[in-house]
């Protein structure tokens, strides 16, 4: 923990203006100063500064805080990478927190940026005098204004061009950036030659890495810097400070595989998207990615690739998970990616897409099921086996609860046998730090026992009543009870007539009470007998499987005491049976997207 009172010396330190001026223009207006919002779009300004209370907030959008609040909103940085980035600027040192690299990159750190930015300015320059350059990027559907917005430029033919932008050629620093490349015998060349470049850029504005394409045919099609002081593949993102922007109006970031999906879905409008830099999706991209913007669309091509690769991204995913996010996986058609999708159907079209895409939990069990055969019960424990790392992983509480629920009913076991087989309760006390904090209340609703559900939807279409059966409803509480007298009285009575018949049918025995309760709550749940039918057809085979289990959980224990008689053998194959058949209720097979 950083105590308070490091942070009060810090925010005393500094000045809110000065450090909002590093990245953007701020005009003085009377005692405070103005902007156009960094944070939503507009024309006239209403973002501002106040140098005596050290706070911004802007009159448009409500975006509002202290110097840290900016930087972690403006650059995307985490709280203690702000506070250490702030701090840095005021010559103080975050306690507790060593940097990571040593003085060294301190010292060296501004000097190899300044080079990254000249050689960017550089290929720049020279798109400008390459006709051919020029023409690759427009036969790509790109306009110059896009090109400028990425910063894209073009690195020409020959071995030692940058012998002109940098006085030292020899330097080790441009070997260090990646800039250069040094052969056995010491001779040094440029590393990108005859190439578009895509300059990388990190949150804070600093070029901090290229990818270059061939412009024809030739390997490799995109030439990457390789891993420097300044560039970590699986920490950056390409595109994001141009998306910045966009993600957060749109309160979505797309997650795409290339450079050019990037630049192509911006210029059809489509801003929100980043690439990963020829890596695997790392924790890094997800937690940096979920700052920035409530849902995540993974994109993905859709041949075998593109399926490993959203796998991945799915585990890397769900140790960052959080309740109030959301992340989903977009499959583009076989052949197609979102450069060539976006640019023959238009930005509706892929927005459209884009808007189905599968959310990560019915991805997870689409895939689970898919891997196994639910029909046996060897295929719905292994469905269990394989389940347990991805749904310990999960931090999200609600969503784990609702994996859990899921991964119960497809397997045909309870939620607590689940649990215990994942390894996943909890209900021992502790005061550990990583204890989650504890559920919310659930609401009567999400607790209501199938017989209760089932009976209020008895109540508002009594002929459903003569569809249960003693074997299914087994319980010895009121609700099971009462089911079985109103099953009866049906089977009595084959046009059961209507709910005030059977109340008052009951009146005087031992249900009245409890039927009457469950009328009033009607009055509230509105239910209408067409939902009550759906409702009804939904809970009856789960209830049923419910006691198939535990009739078959029985006949295991007795098996484990003594031997199983013949009429034993004969009603566990019958109910195993019955079972692959409730395993697949109407429309569990439907499609997910
Ligand atoms: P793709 O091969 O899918 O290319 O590589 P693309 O994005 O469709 O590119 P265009 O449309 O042909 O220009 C996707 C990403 O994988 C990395 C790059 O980051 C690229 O954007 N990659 C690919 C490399 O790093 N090197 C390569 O040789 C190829
Ligand atoms: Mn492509």
């Amino acid at each position: 923990m950083i105590p308070d009172s490091f942070k009060r010396d810090l925010l005393n330190r500094i000045d809110i203006v000065e450090i909002i001026q590093r990245h953007m223009q701020l005009k003085k207006a009377g005692a405070n100063f103005s902007a156009c919002c960094p944070f939503h779009n507009e024309k006239s300004p209403s973002f501002t500064v106040s140098p005596s209370k050290q706070f911004y907030h802007c009159f448009g959008c409500g975006a509002h805080g202290d110097a840290i609040g900016f930087l972690m909103e403006y650059s995307g940085l985490g709280y203690i990478e702000a506070l250490k980035e702030l701090a840095a600027g005021a010559g103080m040192t975050l306690p507790e927190f060593e940097p990571r690299f040593g003085g060294k990159k301190e010292e060296t750190g501004p000097d190899l940026y300044e080079l990254m930015q000249r050689a960017m300015q550089y290929y720049r320059e020279q798109l400008k005098a390459s006709p051919q350059a020029i023409e690759y990027l427009k036969r790509r559907g790109l306009s110059g204004q896009i090109a400028a917005h990425f910063g894209i430029g073009y690195a020409p033919e020959g071995w030692q061009n940058l012998q002109a932008v940098f006085s030292d050629y020899a330097d080790k620093s441009l070997k260090e950036v990646g800039l250069v490349i040094e052969n056995d015998a010491g001779k040094r060349y440029d590393r990108f030659r005859d190439r578009i470049m895509f300059p990388i850029i990190n949150q804070r504005g600093f070029v901090i890495g290229f990818g270059g394409r061939v412009l024809g045919a030739g390997e490799p099609k995109y030439l990457n810097s390789p891993e420097t002081p300044l560039f970590e593949k699986g920490r950056e993102l390409y595109g994001l400070p141009q998306a910045r922007l966009a993600i957060r109006d749109a309160g979505r970031v797309l997650v795409v595989e290339g450079y050019m999906d990037v630049v192509a879905l911006a210029q059809h409008g489509v801003g929100y998207a980043v690439a990963t830099l020829g890596t695997a999706t790392t924790p890094v991209h997800v937690q940096k990615l979920l700052r920035q913007a409530d849902e995540i669309v993974f994109s993905f091509d859709g041949d075998a690739a593109g399926r490993k690769a959203a796998w991945h991204a799915l585990e890397v995913s769900l140790p960052a998970t959080l309740d109030n996010k959301t992340i989903r996986f977009l499959f583009l058609p076989e052949g197609e990616d979102p450069d060539s999708y976006v640019r023959t159907r238009g930005k509706a079209a892929f927005e459209e897409l884009a808007g189905r895409a599968e959310p990560l939990s019915s991805y997870l069990l689409g895939q689970l099921r898919a891997r196994v055969d639910t029909n046996t019960a060897e295929g719905r424990s292994r469905l269990v086996h394989e389940a347990k790392p991805l749904l310990k992983s999960v931090a999200a509480p609600g969503l784990q609860l609702q994996l859990l629920k899921q991964v119960a009913d497809i397997s045909g076991m309870t939620q607590p046998e689940v649990e215990r087989l994942c390894e996943l309760r909890r209900d021992a006390p502790s005061q550990g730090a990583w204890q989650r904090p504890a559920p919310p209340k659930v609401t009567r609703a999400a607790v209501k026992s199938f017989e209760l559900r089932l009976l209020e939807c008895v109540l508002v279409k009594p002929a459903l009543a003569s569809e249960l059966s003693a074997d299914i409803i087994r319980g010895e509480n009121p609700e099971a009870l009462a089911l079985l007298a109103l099953a009866d009285y049906a089977h009595g009575n084959p046009d059961a007539g209507s709910e005030v018949m059977l109340i008052d049918h009951f009146r005087g025995s031992p249900h009245e009470t409890l039927l009457k309760q469950v009328r009033s709550e009607l009055m509230v749940l509105a239910l209408s007998p067409e939902q009550a039918e759906g409702e009804f057809r939904d809970a009856l085979p789960r209830l049923e499987r419910q006691r198939v289990h535990e009739q078959l959980n029985e006949l295991q224990r007795k098996n484990k005491t003594g031997a199983l008689d013949a009429a034993d053998i004969a009603l566990m194959y019958a109910l195993t049976k019955r079972l692959a058949t409730l395993d697949q209720p109407p429309g569990a097979n439907r499609p997910v997207v």
